[in-house]
């Protein structure tokens, strides 16, 4: 069950990662390590008694600076030993660990203090290897370090290795600690719910714990595996910001601790609730990747630096885009969703087709509702056959006309889950998580498929391989619609059964992986509910993200700022939907709909049947200037000048290209009251020497402004709305070109 093949995971993470070299370093003297990337310096050693200690994270330093060798810190009082309050890069949980353990195992005799020392280290193309072990034990573990040159964000894991005759249980293993001096600090968490995802939570952090966690076999909605913490309050611009994000789709935890010297730790990795995972005699667990980062220009700084290393080494690259720096643009795309939910057909699809390429969209996305017995929500998931009444001569005729209009063709599939009411689950009841005996909780009508499982792994492989093969498919949504619940995985020893929380996830990357590898032109959207599924292990096999089930364009601000605090606008898909809204009754025009959509991947979702003549020729036109932007609004450099936050009446964001040449902006009023003009946008980012030329996508800007004026003028003076721009759901949208 664990000889899990890394290779294709690691052979497709090599080819989208860029040639560029970090700078590191080892004194063998000191015994510390350096490593340098961006405007970042991360340095750690080997202390006196051999355990690997923190020495510095923050803003590069010197070329020259030098450490001495690091000492660990001394025993405070009888209750604050040495061990505990020394921050470790990975500390095991034994001596007297009072704080969170990185790992914490269980040996067969019952013993459970786990002191680990360094051994040795190598180095790698962009980091080190620094191997640790127990200090009687043999248990090793390698810590995993690479340094990205450009952001100098820092990846890093552990591999847990038994080199001994015993097996021994791992209680918890984290990805990575990160430690901070004592101080005082403000965290950035986000939180949320179905169709309420992406909310920016900052707090103090106080004295103990606070635990940003999924327990429920998936990344969540309900907290997202990122953090970021400032020095002193938040501020969007200016202060140290250190950020974090770990690559993992399944059950994870962050916990942040202020000690009770107030320094801070970070540990982060496979949520310890429920876990235990058997390593018999030569068998080791790979950690995920836990990826930090520094910056000095506040939480917009942060993000833009995430951002960038998304772009340039997370997400993954098609056939046709291999070797690019940064991954295409998004197609711009229709969803049938909101239009036919489970109600498609062959004759309706095609007359959605049609409306949408005279749009100017450049893929049509069929939705759920088109295989087995789908007629509601109630039936057919599992049955991965086209369904004969709503389509008798296959998916083919539609596929054609997509193609005959001049757009790919994508299509949704929810692969891990099943409908009881499903020839599937007729066949084998067994595939699902549940505990022997037990009643299976469904969700949704549905259940959810072990796919720790080799035989349902090779089903879901099998039909989606099928599915590709058969018809010419550019992209498929990729649904998951409901948390786990009786997670048991009775077809193994009962003492292995928890590894389903690491199995499964290795199986869905391994699953994406290989068919990323045999259909290397196909693209692949998570969703999960929404934004149910969205971390940076995910999104290294998909190229775009849904992060919201809530379309609803002025909830949408909201959700897709706190997005943006973690993720790139470029995976951000955002449809434009029909008005009034479902979700709050609310009605807003078609333009605010389109600039709020604009911000990230544009999409749509509306019923375009019942759209006016006048209301296609809107949408036409803001389509072709949507793409003329594009580029700039989802992979420049991003500045949230107004947030959207607090019941905000205003908010205002800004995208400026990699080499300043154009820049656009977005501004979104709630609800003008007593009056109120749109406040003055000093812009950001721009550079000071160069003329840029302002012209409209949406909305006046004042009569006064000028049509050519610097850099300077447009950050200095800034950027003055037109006295009209006032009211309920307004919006205006601008572009800056270089002259
Ligand atoms: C989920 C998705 C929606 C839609 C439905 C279909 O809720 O988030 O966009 O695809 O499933 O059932």
């Amino acid at each position: 069950m664990k000889a899990f093949t890394l290779a294709l995971l690691l052979s497709f993470a090599t080819l989208t990662s860029s040639a560029q070299v970090s700078k590191v370093s080892f004194d063998a003297t000191t015994k510390v390590f350096r490593l340098d990337g961006g405007n970042v310096s991360y340095v750690f050693g080997v202390n006196s008694r051999g355990e690997l200690q923190q020495m510095y994270w923050g803003g590069r330093l010197g070329a020259t600076d030098t450490f001495p060798a690091p000492k660990p810190k001394p025993e405070w009082a009888s209750f604050d030993d040495s061990y505990t309050t020394t921050p470790q890069e990975y500390a095991g949980w034994g001596e007297g660990l009072y704080i969170e353990p990185a790992l914490k195992v269980t040996f067969p005799d019952g013993n459970r203090d786990l002191v680990l020392h360094y051994a040795s280290y190598k180095t790698t193309e962009h980091g080190f290897d620094v191997e640790l072990k127990d200090i009687e034990q043999p248990i090793f573990v390698t810590l995993h370090y690479s340094m990205d040159s450009e952001t100098g964000v820092l990846a890093r894991s552990a591999t847990i290795e038994n080199r001994g005759t015993e097996s021994v249980t791992i209680e918890q293993a984290a990805a990575a600690s990160w430690a901070l001096p004592a101080g005082h600090y403000t965290l950035n968490y986000l939180t949320g719910r179905w169709a309420g995802e992406w909310t920016l939570n900052q707090e103090p952090i106080q004295h103990g714990e606070r635990i940003i966690e999924s327990r429920r076999g998936s990344t969540s909605h309900q907290a997202n595996p990122w953090f970021a913490i400032e020095a002193g309050t938040p501020d969007e611009e200016h202060g140290e910001v250190w950020f974090g994000a770990l690559g993992w789709s399944g059950s994870w935890r962050i916990t942040v601790e202020r000690d009770q010297l107030d320094a801070v730790r970070v540990t982060g990795g496979f949520n310890p609730f429920d876990f235990g995972y058997v390593l018999h005699p030569g068998q080791s667990l790979e950690t995920p990747i836990f990826y930090g980062g520094y910056s000095a220009h506040g939480l917009g700084g942060a993000s833009r630096e995430l951002h960038l290393f998304e772009l340039k080494h997370i997400l993954p690259r098609t056939a046709s885009t291999r070797g690019a720096e940064m991954p295409r643009v998004r197609p711009v795309l229709y969803n049938s969703w909101e239009a036919t939910e489970f109600n498609v057909n062959e004759a309706g699809q095609m007359a959605l087709a049609e409306k949408a390429a005279a749009l100017g969209v450049d893929r049509f996305v069929m939705d759920d509702g088109w295989f087995g017995q789908r007629k509601n929500d109630h039936a057919g998931l599992g049955d991965w056959y086209v369904n004969p009444q709503k389509f008798p001569h296959g998916l083919k005729p539609l596929i054609d006309k997509v193609h005959s209009l001049g757009m790919d063709f994508g299509l949704w599939v929810e692969p891990e889950m099943v409908n009881p009411d499903s020839d599937l689950y007729r066949k084998h009841p067994d595939w699902v998580l549940h505990f022997k005996g037990r009643p299976e909780t469904e969700q949704r009508n549905q259940l959810v498929l072990n796919l720790a499982r080799p035989d349902v792994r090779a089903y879901i492989f099998g039909f989606l391989d099928k599915l590709l093969t058969e018809n010419d498919i550019a992209f498929l949504k990729w649904d998951y619609n409901r948390n786990w619940s009786e997670p048991g995985w009775d077809a193994i020893p009962a003492n292995e059964q928890k590894e389903v929380y690491v199995a499964f996830t290795r199986n869905l990357y391994s699953i994406l992986a290989e068919l990323r590898q045999k259909h290397p032109n196909v693209e692949i959207e998570s969703c999960s509910g929404g934004g149910g599924r969205v971390d940076l292990g995910i999104l290294r096999y998909t190229d775009e993200v849904w992060p919201s089930d809530n379309t609803d364009p002025f909830d949408r601000l909201t959700i897709q700022n706190g997005f943006t605090y973690a993720y790139t606008p470029q995976v951000m898909m955002s449809w434009v939907t029909d008005s009034p809204h479902w979700m709050n009754n609310r009605s807003t025009s078609l333009a605010y709909r389109f600039l709020s959509s604009m911000q990230g991947s544009l999409g749509i979702g509306a019923n375009i049947n019942k759209w006016t003549p006048d209301e296609t020729a809107l949408a036409k036109r803001l389509i072709a200037a949507y793409k003329q932007v594009q580029p700039t609004i989802v992979r420049g450099d991003l500045y949230r000048l107004i947030s959207p936050l607090n019941g905000s009446e205003f908010s205002a964001t800004e995208d400026v290209n990699r080499d300043k040449s154009q820049a656009v902006i977005f501004a979104f009023i709630h609800s003008t009251q007593e009056g109120r003009g749109f406040p003055l946008l000093k812009l950001e980012g721009l550079d000071p020497n160069v003329e840029y030329t302002l012209s409209s996508i949406e909305g006046k800007a004042s009569p006064n402004t000028p049509t050519t004026a610097s850099g300077a003028w447009w950050m200095n003076h800034g950027l003055v709305m037109d006295q009209s721009f006032r009211g309920d759901f307004q919006a205006a949208a601008f572009r800056l070109d270089k002259k």
